[in-house]
């Protein structure tokens, strides 16, 4: 079992490039199932749940090929089934995004509930209320949800809550449906603006993209497309972090500033420096960091995958902070394994009571999920001695090669 050893580091300098958005490529992946014509995606991280979703897609008779290595053709021209492998779809949350294309596409899909994970019990209620809404008949039994339509017909669908994954498989199948489908209380996220203009590249009729209410017509079949993923906004976030806490100065390239807004106010609240470019940002450290109050909300609120990073950065602010953690019902699992590093963290709730510490101490640790995990990892390069973390398949599901990107900025940071 492979695992991560970061030892106290030196003050990160340099310059690191952002990779393709996780949470943008895995549905567009998907939407490439709404068409028979080939597509192109660029930019695209190379990472262990973009390799799942294409397994799955290929499990469908698609063809699903890297032409180089942050490049890939899909051709679902021959999208024979209409049913993925159980186990396999059971490995990443993110296949279920095969629901809403494949029942537009096959009139019918046949996919594992997908499981719940660390951060909490992840319904799935919006998504189903939505295709149900376009005139889907969805049954659950075995582990499995079955569901049918003849016809996809457009509709007016309200998300009780701004689900990223809702709204994406909603606004997928809608772009099949007959008629006009209205999104309201839709989630308003840059990876939502990513696969709309992904969709309509393949001649899909959507607008209101990243406000609250999104509008889709329906057409009669969608063409192939080429089409360039956005830079990973939380990727960014976590160098950014990494940057702040060792006291470094790292340039970060490839990023969308407007993505980042939140990271870069509460950063500058923090007495961080940061400099915005055109498709960089420059972060300088400015110890001591001040201690700040962060609440997740959904988008353009603070994101709440970037909540675990920020608090071990106020581990070792200079104060009292406080966060709070609106998403997700159970994402302080990150928690315990800074407390085990010294951090000095109450959980009330919801909400997180952090004082700051001069510094933290080096022990084992244990990634709980994908953001706790690297959340260790900035908090172990400014830890005495040195940091081991176990599980660290977590951190491969969501970061290309870190510990190379990390140590060309200086850290002390290996895999054994
Ligand atoms: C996406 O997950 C991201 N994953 C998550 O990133 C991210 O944390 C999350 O959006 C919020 O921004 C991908 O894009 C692959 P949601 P998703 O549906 O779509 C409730 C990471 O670290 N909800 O917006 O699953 C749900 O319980 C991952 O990269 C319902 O109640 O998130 C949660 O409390 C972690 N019913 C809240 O909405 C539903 O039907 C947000 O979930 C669906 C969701």
């Amino acid at each position: 079992m492979s695992k991560i050893i970061v030892k106290k580091s030196p003050s990160l300098k340099g310059t690191v490039r952002i990779s393709g958005s996780k949470n943008s490529t895995l549905p567009i992946i998907a939407a490439s199932l709404l068409t028979d014509k080939c597509c192109i995606l660029k930019d695209v991280p190379k990472l262990m749940d973009v390799e799942v979703i294409c397994q799955v897609l290929a499990s469908l008779g698609v063809k699903v090929k890297w032409l180089s290595n942050d490049s890939l053709e899909i051709n679902s021209a021959l999208l024979l089934k209409s049913e993925a492998p159980y186990e396999l779809m059971r490995k990443m949350r993110a296949s279920f995004l095969i629901l809403g294309p494949l029942l537009a596409r096959k009139g019918k899909a046949r996919v594992s509930l997908p499981g719940g994970c660390a951060i909490g019990s992840r319904p799935i209620d919006l998504h189903l209320k939505g295709l149900k809404a376009l005139g889907a008949n969805i049954t659950l039994g075995h582990g499995y949800i079955d569901a049918k339509a003849d016809k996809l017909v457009g509709s007016r669908i309200y998300m009780d809550f701004p689900s990223v994954g809702a709204t994406e498989n909603v606004m997928m199948a809608a772009s099949l449906a007959q008629g006009e489908t209205i999104i309201e209380n839709a989630a308003q996220e840059p990876e939502i603006v990513d696969l709309a203009n992904y969709l309509s590249n393949m001649g899909a009729k959507i607008n209101g993209a990243g406000t609250n209410t999104i509008r889709i017509n329906g057409v009669s079949e969608l063409k192939g497309c080429t089409h360039t993923i956005i830079p990973d906004r939380i990727e960014a976030g976590t160098y950014m972090v990494a940057a702040a806490i060792t006291n470094g100065d790292v340039i970060i390239q490839n990023v969308l500033t407007s993505h980042i807004k939140p990271i870069i106010a509460k950063l500058r609240e923090a007495d961080v420096k940061v400099i915005e470019g055109t498709d960089e940002v420059r972060v300088i450290g400015n110890n001591p960091i001040k201690a700040v109050d962060v609440k997740t909300l959904p988008y353009p609120g603070f994101p709440t995958d970037m909540q675990a990073q920020f608090m071990a950065l106020m581990g070792v602010a200079k104060g009292t902070s406080v966060i709070v953690e609106t998403v997700f019902e159970n994402r302080f699992m990150h928690v315990n394994e800074l407390r085990r590093m010294g951090a000095a963290i109450k959980i009330d709730g919801r909400s997180a009571i952090i004082e700051g510490t001069k510094e933290l101490t080096g022990a084992p640790v244990k990634a709980t999920d994908l953001r706790a995990g690297v959340a260790l990892i900035i908090a172990g390069l400014v830890s005495s001695e040195s940091t081991e973390i176990t599980d660290i398949y977590h951190i491969d599901r969501g970061y290309v090669n870190i510990e190379q990107k990390l140590s060309n900025l200086g850290a002390n940071i290996f895999r054994v």
